[in-house]
């Protein structure tokens, strides 16, 4: 079974910058062992060019492997006993939130939880970082929603906070999104080419996404998620209701993304491929589809 066991043998600590405005974050991951084998080690550069760095282990006990089973989760999505009854399609939440959402460029969750509860207009709600993440289960995941009160929901908000930690609570009263969420590019939806999209697919992203947008498993990144270069488009893929479905979004992605490890698309170019992905097949968003089966009544007789 796929693991975080590629983790397990990087020596060298993987670094991940994103300029922000002046300064810049620094999350360093280094893994020595499976269980209770995570130490962030936070940097801020000064604008000066010095570093300043903090390193934190996770906390001793309970929480500590709740944190653990958490980022394991987020890793291993497709195949985790825990989340595999509730995902619908083959991607991890690590296939979006790049390096399971220790990456500063696209869609971190460091930060994430000093924003919540925070009000989604998508909901027309105020909503838990529970409640977030159910959604991406139902949408992102082509899943059903998992209970925001059990113990897998649990877990992963427990490593998404351990991510946050030390982040000033500013609560968003627009949307439903942390203080570090993607950079979004200008994108006009009037203007797109789906003849150029094709292009960019074929020539920048279908030889590890597969000409058909399947996926190739085979590809397995040493830095990636477990399962391959996962889907795009597809029965394997996100629905229509996910983020990544919306233009902007997807976009805003790909330009800050793709080609994996090697970003260099035009914005034009990144808008381009993300209509052209987005014109394919993929799910329909249907509520009540996404919602679980009403637990079975117990007869009184019983
Ligand atoms: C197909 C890509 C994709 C997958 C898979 C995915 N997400 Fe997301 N996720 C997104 C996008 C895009 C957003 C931002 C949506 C927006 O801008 O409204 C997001 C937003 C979030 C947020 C809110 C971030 C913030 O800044 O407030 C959380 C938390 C989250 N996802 C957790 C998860 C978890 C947990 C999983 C796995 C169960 C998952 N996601 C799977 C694409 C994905
Ligand atoms: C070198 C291989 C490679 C190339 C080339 C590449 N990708 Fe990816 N892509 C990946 C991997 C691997 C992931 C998932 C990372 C993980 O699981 O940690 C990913 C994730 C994604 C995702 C989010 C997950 C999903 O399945 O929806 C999108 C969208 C995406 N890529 C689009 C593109 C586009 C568009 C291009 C071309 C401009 C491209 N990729 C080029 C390897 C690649």
């Amino acid at each position: 079974m796929p693991s975080a066991g590629h983790l397990t043998s990087l020596r060298v600590p993987l670094a991940i910058r994103l300029a922000n405005k002046q300064r810049a974050f620094h999350i360093v991951l280094s893994a020595a062992s499976k269980v209770l084998l995570l130490t962030v080690v936070l940097c801020l550069t000064l604008p000066a060019g010095t570093a300043l760095c903090q390193e934190r282990a996770i906390p001793p006990g309970k929480l500590g492997e709740t944190i653990a089973l958490g980022r394991e989760i987020s890793l291993n999505t497709a195949q985790h006993p825990l989340s595999k009854p509730y995902k619908g399609n083959a991607l991890n939440c690590s296939s979006c939130h790049l390096k399971n959402g220790t990456d500063l460029n696209n869609l971190p969750y460091a930060g994430v939880a000093a924003a919540y509860p925070a009000y989604s207009p998508r909901e027309d709600a105020v909503v838990t970082l529970a409640d977030r993440i159910s959604y991406c289960f139902m949408r992102s995941m082509n899943g059903i929603q998992p209970p925001v009160d059990g113990a897998m929901v649990t877990a992963i908000a427990a490593y998404i906070t351990w991510l946050s930690e030390g982040t000033a609570i500013k609560m968003n009263s627009v949307a439903a999104l942390g203080p570090n969420s993607m950079k979004q590019i200008n994108v006009n939806p009037d203007d797109v080419n789906l003849e150029n999209g094709r292009k960019v697919y074929e020539g920048q992203c279908a030889a590890c996404h597969g000409e058909h947008g399947e996926g190739v498993k085979e590809i397995q990144l040493p830095e990636a998620s477990p399962g391959g270069s996962p889907p795009l488009w597809g029965n394997n893929s996100y629905n229509k209701g996910a983020g990544m479905y919306e233009l902007q979004k997807a976009a805003s992605f790909i330009k800050s993304s793709m080609p994996y490890a090697a970003a260099n698309l035009s914005e034009k170019d990144a808008a381009d491929a993300a209509a052209y992905i987005n014109s394919k097949e993929r799910p329909d968003f249907v509520l009540k589809r996404h919602l679980p089966k009403a637990a079975p009544r117990v007869k009184l007789s019983d």
